[in-house]
């Protein structure tokens, strides 16, 4: 994506094939810093820091993750045993988002293929630049499908103003292009479609109210950011016309996994007959679950990202409480949406209801 009249994306290998640059997402939107990776430690700190985040991109950092795990040890040490137990520790960085255990599971069934250590280490640096790239082709596609579902609401409202809520950040910073709740959406504004989007601040790390608003503001797409209570409101007053989430995990039935809070979207959509929809590439689904309340993992983070709020003051990153000290703080970081309050999934395939048969119906050779 373009920031400032450059290509941008959130990871890429440097062409030295030994370092992994990514942006460091706990800066913005007041500055815009690159990290570099340089060992298996350093991706998995970037995961479990939220260096980077977003099912997406959290992927995409588990699979150059391998690549420098392969990279960074002695040739006659790149055996099955070790690069198990790096996976191992690559996966358990973040337990919620799917997209994790796929992307490791994939390269490191792809490099046990071969024997010769310069062998593996070429597989996993190819596939992880492999997986990265078919994402970035997965979200452009849910891009292009999700664009009819704004459009029709355009022509129903004879030109005026499309208003679309999200939640959290699954823009590009999420994923590595495109974004996937924010594909329809870069789609829809590039066909010059008049829209809108409400920004949900996101508490308590205001993936919303940093990174969404950033982007979107970086693509010129007019927005405004609420309070994540305000979406109600607002969909009682007649002011959303669609709402298009993310998805960190999705069960093979249609249960969604999402930042905490979105299932109240879900439920305040339902109450104003309001569509509310889930963009997803297949690497978020996950194939083996049924039900999604008790099965999901959700990760609970510390408390004291509910504690303390980090802002910008005089020109420096502060860190304030916003609570009394000795208040107990519970932080639960995402939640499920049963399928049932689920419109539709927008995926690369196209659009499905959220059941079992319409997932099948586009997946059929995960059935
Ligand atoms: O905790 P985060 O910021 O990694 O959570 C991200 C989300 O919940 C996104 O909405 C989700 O990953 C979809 S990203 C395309």
């Amino acid at each position: 994506m373009k920031v400032d009249g450059k290509d941008l994306r959130t990871i890429w290998l440097d062409p030295d094939e030994k370092t992994v640059k990514i942006i460091d997402q706990r800066r913005l939107p007041h500055e815009l810093v690159l990290i570099d990776l340089e060992t298996v430690d350093d991706a998995i700190t970037a995961i479990k820091d939220m260096a980077v985040r977003g099912a997406p991109l959290i992927g995409a950092t588990g699979a150059y993750g391998v690549y420098l795990a392969t990279l960074n040890t002695p040739r006659h040490t790149i055996e099955d045993n070790f690069l198990m137990t790096e996976c191992d520790r690559l996966k358990s960085a973040r337990p919620t988002a799917v997209n994790l255990a796929w992307a490791v599971d994939s390269i490191l069934a792809e490099v046990l293929k071969e024997n010769q250590p310069d062998k593996r280490i070429a597989t996993a640096r190819d596939q992880a630049a492999c997986i990265t790239e078919q994402e970035v082709e997965r979200c452009k596609k849910i891009g292009e499908h999700g664009l009819p579902l704004i459009d029709a609401i355009r022509r129903r409202k004879q030109g005026q103003t499309v208003n679309v809520l999200t939640h959290c950040n699954a823009g590009w910073l999420a994923c590595i292009e495109h974004g996937t709740a924010t594909a329809p959406i870069y789609a829809a504004f590039d066909q010059g479609i008049d829209l809108h989007v409400w920004v949900d601040e996101t508490r308590p790390l205001n993936q919303g109210n940093r990174l969404t608003a950033w982007e979107l503001g970086k693509h010129g797409v007019k927005h405004t950011i609420i309070t994540d209570n305000a979406g109600g409101y607002l969909m009682q007053q007649g002011k959303v016309d669609i709402v298009i989430v993310g998805t960190d995990r999705t069960t093979a039935t249609g249960d969604v996994a999402n930042k905490i809070g979105t299932y109240l979207k879900a439920l305040a959509a339902r109450d104003n007959k309001i569509p509310f929809y889930v963009a997803l590439p297949s690497s978020t689904f996950d194939w083996n679950l049924k039900d999604g309340i008790k099965e999901i993992p959700i990760e609970e983070r510390d408390p004291d990202e509910i504690r303390y709020i980090d802002g910008r003051a005089n020109g420096k990153n502060e860190r304030v409480l916003i609570c009394p000290a000795e208040s107990a703080a519970a932080n639960y970081a995402f939640d499920v949406t049963p399928s049932r309050l689920v419109t539709g999934f927008i995926t690369e395939r196209g659009i499905c209801e959220a059941t079992q048969e319409g997932i099948k119906r586009l997946f059929p050779e995960q059935f």
